[in-house]
């Protein structure tokens, strides 16, 4: 029960296979209360429904690109959790050019910039919005998803990887100003290829995931995995971890070649 008392909002449960939606069922058994959101088109389509109840938890739609949504979000949050929030989990992402299959040598523009808007400058809506609603009770945490396409090169990864270093930027820039203000903490965590919905749309996932499986010497982090990692970052065990991207991959981002990649060449 490491997150008893505590009081969160979870971003991007949309199927069971979603890593928010194993956040949430986690941050449950370890006695959290949270409000689940997403887009009103994926609460429509996905099935929440049955997450929220499972976790007694509330669902407000909010698009991630509509600073009203967010506003009214972390407001009414606050009102059905009874008091201001503990953690944040911000799980978001959607890549308008590889949905159309656009190359990254050929990327519609704007299409690359709602990829941006979703899958980063969410990020810093949601964070602006809470410090400015001083919605967040010092030594709070928030963590968003990250891959290491930020870092190197994974060709399909395609726009998503600007969209990641973005990210990953915003991570620290504005970890740097909710600490002093707040005491707030604000980590990214990199996880290993995840067979979801987002996932599954990059080109070539099982070739992404089969090779990381191989280069990694614990194999690839599952999604209940990483639901675990971020359940240590939202509890007070980890209270001086703050502004860092964080590798959940299985040691792959420290691996330069593998027996097994060899021995498959
Ligand atoms: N699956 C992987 O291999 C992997 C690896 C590393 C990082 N990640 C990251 O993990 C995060 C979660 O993805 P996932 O793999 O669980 O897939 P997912 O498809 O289950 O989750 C993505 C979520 O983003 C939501 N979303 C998209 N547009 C939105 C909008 N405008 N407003 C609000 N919500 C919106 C979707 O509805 C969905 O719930 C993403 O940031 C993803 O890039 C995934």
């Amino acid at each position: 029960m490491i997150l008893n008392g505590k009081r969160g909002i979870i971003f991007g449960a949309l199927d069971q296979q979603s890593i928010a939606w194993k956040v949430a069922e986690r941050a449950h058994v370890e006695g959290a209360s949270f409000v689940l959101t997403n887009a009103p088109i994926a609460i429509r389509m996905g099935n929440i429904n049955e997450l929220a109840t499972a976790t007694g938890a509330a669902i407000i739609a909010a698009d991630v690109t509509k600073t009203e949504d967010i506003e009214n979000l972390i407001a009414q949050s606050m009102q059905v959790l009874g008091g201001k929030l503990d953690f944040v989990l911000h799980s978001v992402g959607m890549s308008l050019n590889i949905r159309k299959e656009r190359s990254y040598t050929d990327l519609d523009y704007e299409h690359m910039h709602k990829t941006m808007d979703i899958s980063a400058m969410s990020f810093h809506r949601v964070l602006q919005t809470c410090l400015r609603q001083d919605a967040i009770n010092e030594w709070g945490s928030v963590v968003t998803l990250s891959y290491i396409a930020a870092q190197r090169v994974f060709p399909d990864y395609n726009e998503m990887a600007d969209a990641k270093a973005l990210l990953e930027s915003i991570t620290r820039s504005f970890g740097y100003h909710y600490g002093k203000a707040k005491k707030v903490r604000v980590n990214s965590i990199s996880q290993s290829p995840t067979r979801t919905r987002a996932g599954g749309g990059v080109k070539g996932f099982d070739g992404f995931f089969d090779y990381a499986e191989k280069m990694s010497p614990l194999g690839n982090a599952s999604a209940d995995d990483c639901a675990k990692y971020c359940i240590s970052l939202f509890s007070d065990y980890t209270r001086m971890v703050t502004m860092q991207n964080l590798f959940h991959d299985g040691g792959f981002s420290f691996t330069g070649v593998s027996n097994e990649v060899v021995n498959g060449l």
